[in-house]
Formats: structure tokens, sequence, C-alpha cells
């Protein structure tokens, strides 16, 4: 049953790990946001490898999905590791592709936040910074707030759920913003 205040919210893992953490901690997320949140978790596996040539319609399947899902939802919530300082390819492949027709893509204005993850102390950070230039280049709207940016990701978890309870409050403070600005936009449309 929907509620005039319950969002929609697409949670997208730049791993396609099977164990990934990036996917974990969105999948704890959705058990715990809802039912105020309704977190859908997508991966990436279906993404060909950007083509222009390809990128007309209908275009591949997995590719008119991924923009299906972003439109669908209120907002976006970008789960990703670092890969070689930057974010893995997978994930810039795919918002390559989301990020087309030119000046108007699916994340165009759409309210996005970001977590990081890595075994590392430093927590993905840098794939994080280079995730936001991407979405800026494609205009999305990014939901700042605490930087969500989880080290030693590895030691967090007890089995597939996420446990650390500081993290959890970053967490939940991060996706509490990126409902508020949906909620903003909602009654500013309505
Ligand atoms: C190709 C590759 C490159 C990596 N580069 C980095 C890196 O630059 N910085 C870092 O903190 N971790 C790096 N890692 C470790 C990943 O962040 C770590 O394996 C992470 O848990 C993978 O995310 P996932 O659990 O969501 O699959 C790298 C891992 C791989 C496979």
């Amino acid at each position: 049953m929907n509620t005039p205040d319950q969002v929609r919210i697409l949670g997208i893992s730049g791993s396609l790990r099977q164990a990934s953490f990036s996917t974990a901690i969105l999948r704890s997320l959705a058990r715990r946001a809802a039912p105020s949140m309704l977190i859908d978790v997508l991966t990436l596996e279906e993404i060909p490898f950007y083509n222009e040539d390809l990128d007309c319609p209908p275009g591949p399947s997995g590719v008119a999905k991924l923009k299906r899902s972003v439109a669908e939802s209120d907002g976006v919530l970008i789960a990703t590791p670092e890969y070689n300082h930057g974010m893995p390819g997978v994930l810039k492949n795919a918002l390559d592709w989301a990020s087309r027709p030119a000046f108007q893509s699916c994340l165009k204005n759409k309210p996005v936040a970001i977590i990081s993850s890595s075994l590392a102390f430093t927590g993905g950070v840098r794939a994080q910074y280079q995730l936001r230039e991407t979405l800026i280049a494609m205009q999305a709207h990014l939901v700042t707030g605490p930087e969500i940016v989880i080290g030693g990701v590895h030691t967090k978890f007890a089995d597939t759920d996420y446990h650390d309870e500081t993290g959890w409050s970053f967490l939940m403070q991060s996706l509490e913003r990126l409902r508020a600005e949906i909620l903003i936009r909602r009654a500013l449309t309505v």
C-alpha cells in the first residue's frame, strides 16, 4: 500500500561480484528502510559495452531496463567499490548509456546519493569523487550530506547483513537526505 510520503529508490551496484559488499549494503538498506523508502536493487550484468552504433531505438534490452528503472524511480542510490583509484568500468559504462541522449539523460535532475566502500580504510573515496564528476556531466542532482565512505567494509558484515551501528547512523542520514529532497520536489510539482 503506497503512502504519500513513501519514495521509490533505485539502488545501483557498481560491482558484478556475486558476494559484493556494495550490493549487500544496498540490500541491507532495502530491508531497513522499508516501508517509507522502497529500494529496488539493480546490478549491471545485462549492460553491454557502450557503442554509439547500438545507441538508437530500441537499443539493447538491458539498457532499456536501466533507463526505465531510473525514470520510474524518485531517486537513485549508487553503491560502488573503488577499482584502481576510480569507479569500476561496469558502472562508468552503464552511466555512459544512461547519459544519452545528450542533455536528456534519464538521470537529468534526478536526486542521486552515493556510497563508496572498500576493504581499505580509504573506503573508495577516490571512486566516489570520480563518480560525482560523471554525474555532474549528465546534470544529475547530487544529494550531498554526510559522505558515505565505508572503509574496512569486510569487517562490518555479519553474514550478508551490514552490522556497524555508527555506519548505520550515517547511512540512514544520507538516505533521509535523499528522501527529503524527493519529497520537496514532489511538493513543488503538485
Ligand atoms: C581490479 C581491482 C582494483 C581494485 N582497486 C582498488 C583501489 O584502487 N582502492 C581500493 O580501496 N580497493 C581496490 N580494490 C579492492 C575493492 O575495493 C574490493 O575488492 C571491494 O570489496 C570490491 O567491491 P565489492 O565487494 O562490492 O565487489 C580493487 C579490487 C579490484 C578487483
